[in-house]
């Protein structure tokens, strides 16, 4: 899968007015999720980080007000062809890759035509590269635990603590092609047809992550 820079996407640019009422959403947030979009994330510690007082007492993240709880491999709650971008870094490695694929399949379904999908990921190729480069003796054992792939009584609090599968840059886009994407291309960090990409994507996250974007 080559990557692309700058693709147009087909798009038109749309008015201030159309913008306002677009759909936006972004799966798996976290605490980084940004306004006016519908910033989705499955944690049990959202309805408790709102009571008073217990987030200082059990230490809990402060989860920001327009974080809606909200289980994605339940379904999405958009009706279909009413979206126009979907957002999810570092969350579709957490689900098993039938998970994920229904997720992916139900994102198509919610996004309007020409809408725009984009996932980041950490990148398998980046951390296999990593360790073939590593003279330490232990290499072997620094890369397994580095997957995360085992899981604990702790996900149930964490849900993104630990991962189910790894990706790479033929993976994710088989992934979406088999949702019904028809081209899903890598692109760069902060290379998109979202407008407000800048905003949106974690510098924090750049060195480790591979983004793949697609349009309905
Ligand atoms: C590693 S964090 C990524 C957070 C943020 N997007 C980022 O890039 O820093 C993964 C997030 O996915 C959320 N998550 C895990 N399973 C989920 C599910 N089934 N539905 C919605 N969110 C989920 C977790 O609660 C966690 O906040």
């Amino acid at each position: 899968m080559r990557r692309s820079r700058g693709l147009p996407h087909g798009k038109l640019p749309l008015s201030a007015h159309m913008r306002e009422r677009e759909i936006k959403v972004n799966l798996g947030c976290g605490l980084s999720g940004i306004e006016g979009w519908h910033n989705l994330d499955n944690s049990i510690t959202i309805p408790f980080s709102r009571l008073p007082l217990l987030p200082q007492i059990l230490k809990m993240p402060r989860w920001p007000k327009d974080v809606q709880r909200c289980d994605v491999r339940k379904g999405l709650p958009f009706p279909s062809g009413s979206v126009t971008y979907i957002y999810s870094s570092h969350t579709f490695e957490h689900f098993s890759y039938s998970e994920s694929l229904k997720i992916a399949k139900e994102c198509f379904r919610a996004l309007k035509t020409g809408g725009i999908i984009r996932i980041a990921v950490p990148d398998l190729e980046l951390l296999v590269r990593d360790y073939t480069a590593d003279r330490d003796p232990m290499a072997s054992h620094k890369f397994v635990s580095g997957l995360s792939l085992h899981h604990s009584i702790h996900d149930l609090v964490h849900p993104g603590s630990n991962h189910s599968q790894m990706f790479d840059r033929r993976s994710l886009p088989h992934l979406l092609q088999e949702a019904g994407f028809a081209n899903p291309v890598c692109r760069e960090y902060r290379d998109s047809a979202i407008p407000e990409i800048n905003r949106l994507e974690l510098e924090v996250r750049r060195e480790e992550s591979l983004y793949v974007e697609a349009q309905k």
